[in-house]
């Protein structure tokens, strides 16, 4: 097959295994167009290209998480750029426990294990009671990562950590997610005249490429109403994100669901200013638009849009119970406390520290991008992360 690859300039090139790698994926992607009779949605494409096993961005070998591109990863995350950032999430995590009468915790998508091994330890020394630690990963690679983080940096409680295969029925206990809807797949639609069409993939001369076509799906066309959306635009739906919430708050029998994540509410998502949508591609911390430069080595991510996750809890049975910033909710969790911690006068360990917090909570950064919704089954009243500043009335 003659292939021809998405290769911006600006990009750094991959080496030569990596690019084999990505080449195979192509490969296997464009066998998948053929036998779909020539186009693929572009929800089939993603999750082929950040999960086909052993190939895929999250399945394969690529570095992924870290601070530079020098390491050759691809974007840094909130468990990554500071441990104050789980220190203080222990704080809700610990009160949706007691309020819960729960003993068990739950992440998706643990990345390199910071998350969790920074939770353990904070749990631990809040004086919280929890039995067991189970991670989900689509991600088989990531696995042997998290483990020797959680080995490494909260050996104590190692032995309460587990990896599950398959969701159970039911669960009793808190579920949290950080930057795990945004790698959820979605489809792509664009809006001309007042035509909706549905933008799929093709693999046209040799490389992939977009293709629309109209959308006759009664059910699509209302979801797509829902948008409220008039003039030329092109967008995303998350069918994906959608099921997976309800799929947690349906297992959730008791306890409660924290998600966090980029994104906006619905009639702030769907916005005249967003008309090129916010599908967004990472590679050696440089953002960009195309989905089809070296697939399986890039990160592809779209932003959530939380009225739409929000109904698909409370749809499940669950309570919503509370959304806010990240800003506000680490800010009410006590960050501020957690950074009083170190002592000004010692330069080196409190500038970076003040620095990290500065990029979590500030406006401009991750602070107000950067959303908390969280639902619950069997706990009276809020938490206080969500005590002042909950903005569920604008979802
Ligand atoms: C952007 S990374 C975030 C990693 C980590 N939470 C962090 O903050 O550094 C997204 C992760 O979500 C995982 N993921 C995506 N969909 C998932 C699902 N349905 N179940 C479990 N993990 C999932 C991916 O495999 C990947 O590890």
């Amino acid at each position: 097959m003659n292939q021809k690859a998405h290769q911006p300039d600006s990009l750094p090139a991959p080496g030569p295994t990596a690019l084999g790698a990505s080449e195979k994926l192509v490969a296997l992607i464009s066998d998948e167009i053929a036998a779909a009779g020539g186009w693929l949605p572009f929800d089939l494409y993603m999750e082929r290209a950040l999960y086909a096993p052993g190939l895929g961005y999250y399945s394969g070998g690529a570095v992924k998480f870290g601070r530079r591109a020098e390491d050759g990863s691809d974007f840094v995350t909130a468990p990554e750029l500071s441990p104050l950032f789980a220190a203080t999430l222990a704080r809700p995590l610990a009160q949706a426990l007691e309020a819960s009468g729960t003993r068990h915790l739950m992440e998706f998508g643990a990345g390199t294990g910071k998350l969790a091994a920074g939770l353990l330890v904070a749990l631990d020394a809040l004086g919280a009671s929890f039995d067991s630690y189970s991670i989900v990963d689509l991600s088989g690679e990531l696995r042997e990562r998290q483990r020797e983080t959680i080995e490494a940096q909260a050996p104590a409680l190692a032995s309460r950590v587990r990896w599950l295969d398959a969701l159970p029925e039911t669960f009793e206990g808190v579920v949290i997610g950080n930057e795990v809807l945004d790698a959820m797949p979605v489809r792509l639609f664009s809006h001309a005249g007042d035509l909706w069409r549905e933008r799929g993939v093709v693999f046209d001369g040799g490389a992939l490429a977009f293709e629309d076509r109209p959308v006759t799906s009664p059910a699509d066309a209302a979801l797509l109403a829902e948008t409220g959306i008039a003039g030329d635009y092109v967008t995303e739906t998350h069918e994906a994100g959608r099921a997976f919430t309800r799929t947690i708050c349906t297992m959730l029998a008791r306890g409660a669901a924290f998600f966090i994540d980029y994104g906006f509410p619905r009639h702030e998502y769907y916005h005249p200013q967003r008309a090129q949508g916010t599908l967004m591609c990472h590679y050696r911390h440089r953002a960009h638009g195309d989905p089809f430069v070296y697939p399986g080595l890039q990160d592809i991510t779209a932003h959530v849009e939380f009225t739409g996750i929000a109904e698909a809890g409370v749809e499940a049975g669950a309570d919503l119970l509370g959304y806010t910033s990240q800003a506000r909710f680490l800010l009410n969790a006590g960050i501020t406390d957690a950074l009083a911690e170190f002592d000004p006068n010692d330069a080196a360990r409190f500038l970076p520290a003040a620095n990290a917090v500065q990029k979590l909570i500030s406006e401009a950064e991750m602070g107000e991008l950067f959303k908390v919704i969280a639902f619950s089954r069997g706990i009276d009243g809020t938490l206080d992360a969500f005590a002042r500043g909950d903005r569920s009335h604008t979802l």
